[in-house]
């Protein structure tokens, strides 16, 4: 097992900028994701990992050592893509052993008489099939070894396409997209499967998704990537409670994030008609976004004021969304068509009524804002502006 770093990658095909100085250092026995929309860069650089594409500048190390000139079966990296690419004709033990004869038998030894009485080739083939048999039962295969890919259900193709990249004992594996064609319940069940594989395994895994789902269920770190740049690379809590630009906080949560124009005024921001208590540098008139979470908002009684929620929304009730576990409120306020949502509990939701007013409140530390160019406005947080008072003071 091994790491892995990403310096300074560009690619370009023809006059498109498709990787863009591209960073990454990933841990040894790391699961990391690399999150983006699609035609962001994500294969690309998959691709120049591997050893299948080289970049136009820049260096991949591996485990320390630069592995630019090395073809990609001397890399020691296996790739799982996103269609599995089995062999139509062979067994699920066929696909299996596949990488292994190829790189453990000559081209004598491979042939089906002459090679049965070639020296050594006993040897390997017991090896070898030793080592699909551990796979095998390692993935619940053990049982499909006769069949064909034809018979196997999608979610078992997906896992002979694993076992084959797992069989030669890689140092990374490199997954792009591989659940994507796979049905969503098939999905849930084979991302908890890949995520207690990496733990089994301790290998190092970059996972190519532009599922933030995914992304954020099965990582130790995500890297956010957009325009063939990676934006952010953090803990899926860090980026989804602290993005560090818009794109990025809408892209990952589900229901999205709300977004809000606010513009400052003194040491608050007035949005949609109220006050928020948020001191933000620069001057009044100032154009900035608020977003908050689904989940931050509260739903203000009308008539109360508190102290804690001092940044309140307050609209109409357009539409109730009940989940079961979990209520979605959608609000339409004044002035902000895009509305907002809140999730809310369904005992909290039960007295909503569509048209009704309301009034959402969220607490100020939980006030993400972004500049005209959406890049992240951090506020001084609440316990550290009293401190600088008193030694003002
Ligand atoms: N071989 C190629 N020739 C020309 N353009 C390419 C080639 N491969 C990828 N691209 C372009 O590079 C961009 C990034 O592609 P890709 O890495 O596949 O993105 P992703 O995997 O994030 O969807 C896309 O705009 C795509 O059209
Ligand atoms: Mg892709």
């Amino acid at each position: 097992m091994a790491s892995l770093g990403v310096s300074d990658i560009c690619k370009s095909f023809g006059t498109t900028t498709v990787l863009d100085h591209v960073h990454l250092d990933i841990r040894d026995g790391e699961f990391l994701s690399l999150v983006g929309p699609s035609g962001c860069g994500k294969t690309t650089l998959l691709r120049i990992i591997a050893g299948l594409d080289h970049a136009d500048s820049g260096s991949v190390s591996i485990a320390g050592a630069p592995v630019d000139q090395l073809p990609p079966k001397r890399r020691d990296v296996a790739m799982v893509f996103q269609s599995y690419a089995l062999y139509p004709y062979m067994t699920v033990g066929g696909n299996l052993s596949l990488p292994l004869v190829m790189r453990r038998l000559s081209r004598w030894q491979r042939m089906p008489l002459a090679g049965r009485f070639w020296p050594g080739s006993a040897r390997v083939r017991q090896a070898i099939t030793a080592a699909v048999a551990e796979v095998a039962s390692l993935l619940g295969l053990s049982g499909l070894l006769d069949r064909r890919p034809a018979q196997l259900s999608g979610g078992q193709r997906q896992r002979v396409a694993l076992g084959r990249a797992m069989v030669r004992q890689p140092q990374v594996f490199l997954m792009d997209e591989p659940l994507s064609n796979l049905d969503a319940k098939l999905r849930a069940a084979t991302r908890t499967e890949i995520a207690e594989l990496h733990r089994r395994l301790q290998a190092t895994f970059v996972y190519v998704t532009h599922d933030q789902v995914e992304a954020m269920t099965m990582s130790d770190r995500v890297a956010m990537m957009m325009d063939g740049r990676i934006l952010q690379l953090a803990t899926p809590q860090e980026i989804y409670d602290d993005p560090c630009e818009l794109r990025v906080a809408e892209f990952i949560g589900t229901p999205r994030i709300n977004t809000l124009g606010a513009t400052r005024s003194g040491d608050a921001l007035l949005v949609g008609g109220q006050r928020w208590p948020l001191a933000v540098p620069g001057d009044d008139g100032r154009q900035l976004t608020v977003a908050i979470r689904p989940e931050w908002w509260t739903i203000r009684d009308t008539g109360l004021a508190g102290d804690d929620a001092r940044c309140v929304a307050s609209g109409q009730v357009r539409h109730l969304e009940l989940l079961g576990s979990q209520t979605l409120v959608h609000v339409s306020v004044d002035g902000h068509p895009q509305g907002l949502v809140a999730t809310v509990e369904p005992e909290r939701a039960r007295g909503l009524r569509i048209g009704a007013a309301i009034a959402l409140a969220a607490p100020d530390r939980r006030v993400l804002v972004f500049d005209a160019a959406g890049v992240r406005v951090r506020l001084p947080a609440p316990s550290a502006r009293q401190p600088r008072a008193l030694a003002d003071g």
